[in-house]
Order: structure tokens, then C-alpha cells, then sequence
């Protein structure tokens, strides 16, 4: 099982990053996880699908996500939404209309912030994107990691026993998500 992460933060540090390692390091032997570059994707412009516009980039980018099996997105909040980068990569994989390279793709969306709704708007204004899209969402556990900055020390390794037994959960629920609803 192949699986494309996603993560809407650029910056070193990222907890959002962190969570996303977490999980993709708990999942069973028979998954192989990386984290997708979208930091070098240009903003989409529909001018891009028109005939010998296609930046190498994006073009890579699309052939690169139709080779997942499913797909993990790990959102910051930026001002109760997820971010401009996330959401670009996803606008660029929809297009051109009707070759989306998300559709039927099994995903779970996680949202981490050092705030105490761990990124909850995000997290949902990404779901609905997704639904658009056509992709099966894993219902639960539903993860709002908050007070995230206090949860993940600098390995990026879980502070305590109920953190970890969440990440493990995440890692199992989602396996099974993806077992279940593979295309
Ligand atoms: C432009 C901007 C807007 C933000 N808005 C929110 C917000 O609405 N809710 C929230 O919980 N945190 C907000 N934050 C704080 C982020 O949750 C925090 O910086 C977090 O660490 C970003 O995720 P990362 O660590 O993966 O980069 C915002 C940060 C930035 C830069």
C-alpha cells in the first residue's frame, strides 16, 4: 500500500509535520508512506490546461499522486481555514475537469495546532473540498490534535502514554480506512 502525505506547512518545525511523521511511522509493515514536495507547485492557473502551458512541476506532481493507492493530508489552521499551499496542491491535482487524481482515493484528514481545537476549522474546510472531490474520508477517530506543541517533544516522539496510544489509533484507523476503500 502506497501512500501520498500531504502536510500544509512549509516550515521546519512544523508540529503539523511532526504528527504526520508520527502516524505514517505507526502504520502496518505492508504500507510505505512519503511526504509529497508541494512547496515548489506554482499557484494553479487554469491557463496551465491549455495546450503546451503545463509547467514541469505540476505535471510531475499529478503523475506522482496517481501512483498512491490513498492519501493522508495533515492541515495547520490558518485563520479558522487550512492553508493556501494545501489547498493549491489539491486544486492543482482536480484539473483539468474530469481527470482529477484524487477520485476514489481513500484519505483521513488531521489537523495539528498548538491552540485547544487543534485546527477543527481547518480540518473541516478541508473536508468539504474532499467530499468534492470525491475522495472517502475516515469518519474516526477524528483528529484535532491540539495543544500540539506540548504533545510531540523534538523527535517528534509522543510525551506520554495517551498520546501515543492516539497515534497508534490514527495509524490502525487508517490503515483500515484504506484496506477497506481502496479503488
Ligand atoms: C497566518 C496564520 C494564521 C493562524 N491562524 C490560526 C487559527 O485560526 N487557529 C489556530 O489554532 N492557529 C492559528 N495559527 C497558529 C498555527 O496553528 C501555528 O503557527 C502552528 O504551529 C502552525 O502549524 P505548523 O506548526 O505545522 O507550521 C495561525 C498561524 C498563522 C501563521
Amino acid at each position: 500500500m502506497k501512500i501520498g502525505v500531504l502536510v500544509g506547512s512549509l516550515r521546519e518545525g512544523s508540529l503539523n509535520k511532526k504528527l504526520a511523521k508520527a502516524v505514517m511511522k505507526r502504520l502496518p509493515e505492508d504500507f510505505t508512506a512519503e511526504i509529497v514536495d508541494i512547496s515548489k507547485l506554482p499557484f494553479y492557473n487554469e491557463d496551465f490546461d491549455t495546450e503546451g502551458n503545463l509547467p514541469e512541476e505540476v505535471r510531475a506532481f499529478r503523475e506522482t499522486v496517481k501512483g498512491y493507492d490513498a492519501i493522508l493530508l495533515v492541515t495547520p489552521e490558518y485563520n479558522r481555514s487550512t492553508t493556501p499551499v494545501l489547498k493549491n496542491a489539491m486544486d492543482t491535482g482536480s484539473r483539468p475537469f474530469g481527470k482529477s487524481v484524487w477520485n476514489g482515493k481513500p484519505v483521513a484528514v488531521l489537523s495539528a495546532s498548538p491552540g485547544a481545537i487543534g485546527g477543527f476549522g481547518a480540518n473541516h474546510h478541508l473536508r468539504q473540498s474532499i467530499s468534492f472531490l470525491d475522495m472517502p474520508i475516515m469518519q474516526q477517530p477524528e483528529v484535532y490534535f491540539g495543544g500540539a506543541h506540548e504533545k510531540l517533544d523534538d523527535n517528534g516522539e509522543p510525551v506520554d502514554a495517551d498520546t501515543e496510544s492516539f497515534i497508534q489509533l490514527i495509524a490502525d484507523s487508517y490503515a483500515a480506512h484504506v484496506k477497506k476503500n481502496l479503488a
